[in-house]
C-alpha cells in the first residue's frame, strides 16, 4: 500500500541550493554592512509570550487579530506565539537585561518571522527579516541614519528601482486630535464603511487608513491627514529628517497615507517600495517608536528602527542581476581499490588543513564514473588514488579546468602541486619542476 508523502507547511519554504548560496552571500554582506554603521547583533527567541505582541503591535491590527501563530503550550498552559516581527522581542530583551543602562544601543537581528497570511508571491507564512533597531536615541539624526543605511544596502546590492516613501505620524496628543477628526469624518460616512472598518471606527480608527479594500480607497483619500495636525516640535523633527536625507542625496516622496500596520509607531515612518515585484512591493519598512519601552513596562526611552523582508530583497536583487555565487571547490578526490578509503580521507584532511576545499568521492563505482562526478562537481583538480598510487604513496593529479597533463606526485608534494595548478602557474606540458 502506498503512503502519501508528508509535505512542508503551506506558505513556509525550503531554501535549496543554489538559491541558498545567494542567501549566504546576502547574509555575509548584511553582517559587514551592519558593522560598518556600528550595529551589533542581537538574537532573541522565535517564541515569545503572546501578551508581548498584543501589547506592542496592538490588539486591533491585522497581525494580532488574524495572523499570529498563537498557541497554548500543552505542557504548562503558557500562551505563546511564533514571533510575527522582531521589534517587540528586541525591546523586551533590552528592558529585561537593562541594556540601555550602558547607553544607547545600535542592534540588528536576522531570522524567520511567522504570519498566517494568504500565501502568494512575496508573501509567506514563514518569511525572514533583517531588523535594525536604534534604542535610546531621540534625535532626527538616527531616523536619517536608518534611511541612509537602507540606501547603502540597495546600492551595495546593485538594486535599482526602489524609492523611499516617508511620513510623520506625530506624537500622542497630535494623534488624538487627528483621531477625533477621523472618527467624525468616518462617522459621517458610516454607510460607505466595510465591515472591518466599521468595527475599527471606535477601537482604532487610524487602522481604517490601512485598509486594503479597493472600495474603501476613495473615502480614505479624502480623510483628514495626520500631517495637518503636527505641532511645531514634531514638524521640526520631521523637517530635520528630510533635510538630512536630502543632504545625503536620497530622493523621497512624502506619503501622507502611510500609516504602517503596527500600532507602536510615532513621528517618522517610512517604507522602501519597488514597482518590480508586483503587489508585494514593500521591501523594507520602519520608523520611530518612542512609546514602546514604556508600553512594555520599561523606563521610557526613544527608539527607531526598520526591517527588510529577505525574500523580497533577494527577489529584487535577482531581478537586478544578482546571481548565486558558484560554490568554489578545489579538489575532487577519486579513489578505488583495497585500502584506498583511509588514505583518501587522510590526504583530504591534509589538503583541507592547507585551506583547500575537498570532496572525497563516496559510493564507489568505476574510475570513469567517478571522473564524471569530479567533472560535474566544478572542482579545479581531480586527485586520483588507485592501487598503483597507493603502493607507491603517490596520487595522480589532473587539472579539470585548465590545460595541462595529469601526473603522479608523491603525497608529500600534493598540496604544493594542487596550489600551483590553481594559481595557473602549471606548465602546460605537465612536466613541472615539482614532480
Ligand atoms: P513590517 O512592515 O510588518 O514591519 O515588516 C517589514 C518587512 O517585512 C515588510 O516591508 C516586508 O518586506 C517583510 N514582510 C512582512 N510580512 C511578510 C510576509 N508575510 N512575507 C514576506 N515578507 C514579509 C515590521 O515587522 C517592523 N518590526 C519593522 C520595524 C523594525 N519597525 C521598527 N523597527
Amino acid at each position: 500500500m502506498s503512503q502519501k508523502g508528508i509535505r512542508g507547511v503551506r506558505g513556509m519554504n525550503d531554501i535549496l541550493p543554489p538559491e541558498s548560496l545567494l542567501w549566504n552571500e546576502f547574509e555575509a554582506l548584511v553582517h559587514s554592512w551592519a558593522a560598518a554603521y556600528g550595529y551589533r547583533p542581537l538574537r532573541t527567541p522565535i517564541v515569545e509570550q503572546t501578551a508581548l505582541f498584543k501589547r506592542a503591535i496592538g490588539e486591533v491590527t491585522d497581525i494580532v487579530e488574524k495572523e499570529m501563530y498563537a498557541f497554548e503550550d500543552a505542557l504548562n498552559g503558557e500562551h505563546l506565539t511564533l514571533r510575527p516581527e522582531g521589534t517587540a522581542g528586541c525591546v523586551r530583551a533590552a528592558i529585561e537585561h537593562n541594556l540601555l543602562h550602558q547607553g544607547p544601543q545600535r542592534l540588528y537581528y536576522w531570522g524567520p518571522m511567522f504570519r498566517h497570511e494568504r500565501p502568494q508571491k512575496g508573501r509567506y507564512r514563514q518569511f525572514h527579516q533583517i531588523g535594525v533597531e536604534a534604542l535610546g536615541f531621540a534625535d532626527p539624526e538616527i531616523d536619517a541614519e536608518l534611511i541612509v543605511m537602507g540606501a547603502r544596502l540597495w546600492d551595495d546590492l546593485g538594486i535599482t528601482d526602489v524609492r523611499l516613501e516617508i511620513n510623520s505620524l506625530g506624537d500622542p496628543e497630535e494623534r488624538a486630535a487627528h483621531r477625533e477628526a477621523l472618527v467624525a469624518y468616518f462617522t459621517a460616512h458610516q454607510d460607505e464603511l466595510d465591515e472591518d472598518s466599521r468595527r475599527r471606527l471606535s477601537r482604532n480608527p487610524l487602522r481604517i487608513l490601512d485598509s486594503k479594500n479597493p472600495a474603501m480607497q476613495p473615502l480614505i483619500e479624502e480623510a483628514p491627514r495626520l500631517l495637518d495636525y503636527l505641532g511645531a516640535e514634531t514638524r521640526a523633527h520631521f523637517d530635520a529628517v528630510l533635510a538630512l536625507i536630502e543632504a545625503a542625496g536620497i530622493p523621497y516622496r512624502i506619503n501622507p497615507r502611510l500609516v504602517r500596520g503596527l500600532d507602536y509607531y510615532n513621528r517618522t515612518v517610512f517604507e522602501w517600495v519597488t514597482p518590480k515585484l508586483g503587489a508585494q512591493g514593500t521591501i523594507c519598512a520602519g520608523g520611530r517608536y518612542d512609546g514602546l519601552f514604556a508600553q512594555l513596562g520599561g523606563k521610557p526611552a526613544p527608539a527607531a528602527g526598520f526591517a527588510l523582508g529577505v525574500e523580497r530583497v533577494l527577489a529584487l536583487w535577482e531581478a537586478c542581476g544578482g546571481e548565486p555565487p558558484q560554490p568554489e571547490l578545489d579538489v575532487y578526490l577519486v579513489h578505488q581499490g583495497e585500502g584506498s578509503a583511509p588514505a583518501a580521507f587522510r590526504l583530504a584532511e591534509a589538503l583541507r588543513s592547507s585551506g583547500f576545499s575537498v570532496i572525497v568521492h563516496a559510493g564507489g563505482g568505476s574510475f570513469k564514473s567517478q571522473m564524471k562526478r569530479a567533472d560535474a562537481s566544478g572542482a579545479e583538480v581531480a586527485v586520483i588514488l588507485g592501487e598503483s598510487e597507493l603502493a607507491s604513496e603517490t596520487a595522480t593529479v589532473k587539472p579539470l579546468r585548465r590545460p595541462g597533463a595529469q601526473r603522479q606526485v608523491p603525497w608529500t608534494q600534493l598540496e604544493e602541486v594542487v596550489a600551483h595548478i590553481q594559481l595557473g602557474s602549471e606548465e602546460s606540458d605537465g612536466a613541472g619542476t615539482l614532480a
